[in-house]
């Protein structure tokens, strides 16, 4: 549950935010809020106002040029590998962070700048406001790629009658980078190592919590 006052920080966030994106994006963007508002209903009510929060920035360097991601980089000392220019998707989640904290310094918490860091890639024991943004993106009601379609559908089906939430929120998580990996594998794209680092973590607690 949020506040009035966060009600209407949030509205304002929304409108500032419209100067950074095309109307495609803010409507993506919009449905992440709505997403993460369900899902923090489900797993963390008491962090919703900072996954809001979370949802409406995420993407706010995503329709940059590579170029200029590059240049946001180099101007915030982001450290890049070389890996990382083959996978360039990857990008708008590290220069978020640069863009926040000369934009939006307000909302430059370690919560929000790590939800946002990690929404794309995954990484290895993921906190549950990294999940919930990583997962809101993949899921919100405008995707209607093959995957996420099928994700969604996995996710609402099995949480009606799940006995244990956060099992069937790590078993999303594992199904979401499989598919992910699926994609890039028939793509012939390269997958981030932090990708695998997330799958094989998940894939270790499934393992752990069944001994
Ligand atoms: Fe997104």
């Amino acid at each position: 549950m949020i506040t009035e006052k966060q009600e209407s920080i949030l509205a304002s966030l929304r409108e500032r935010i419209q100067g950074y994106m095309s109307e495609k994006r803010l409507s993506h963007t919009y449905a992440v809020e709505r997403e993460i508002t369900a899902l923090s209903g489900i797993y963390a009510p008491e962090d919703e106002f900072t996954l809001r929060v979370s949802a409406l920035l995420h993407d706010i360097t995503k329709e940059l040029s590579l170029q200029k991601q590059l240049q946001l980089c180099i101007l915030s000392d982001i450290i890049y590998t070389r890996e990382e220019m083959l996978t360039p998707k990857i990008f708008h989640s590290r220069t978020a962070a640069a863009v926040i904290k000369q934009d939006f310094s307000e909302w430059a918490t370690d919560d929000i700048l790590s939800a946002i860091r990690w929404h794309t890639s995954g990484h290895a024991d993921m906190t549950l406001c990294e999940q919930l943004l990583f997962l809101a993106d993949f899921i919100e009601d405008t995707r209607t790629f093959e995957s996420c379609v099928k994700l969604r559908r996995f996710f609402y089906e099995g949480i009606e009658g799940a006995q244990d939430k956060m099992s069937h929120l790590r078993d999303t998580m594992i199904l979401a980078l499989d598919l992910t990996i699926d994609e890039l594998v028939s793509d012939g794209k390269p997958i981030h190592v932090d990708t695998v680092s997330a799958r094989n973590y998940f894939i270790y607690e499934k393992v752990r919590c069944s001994k």
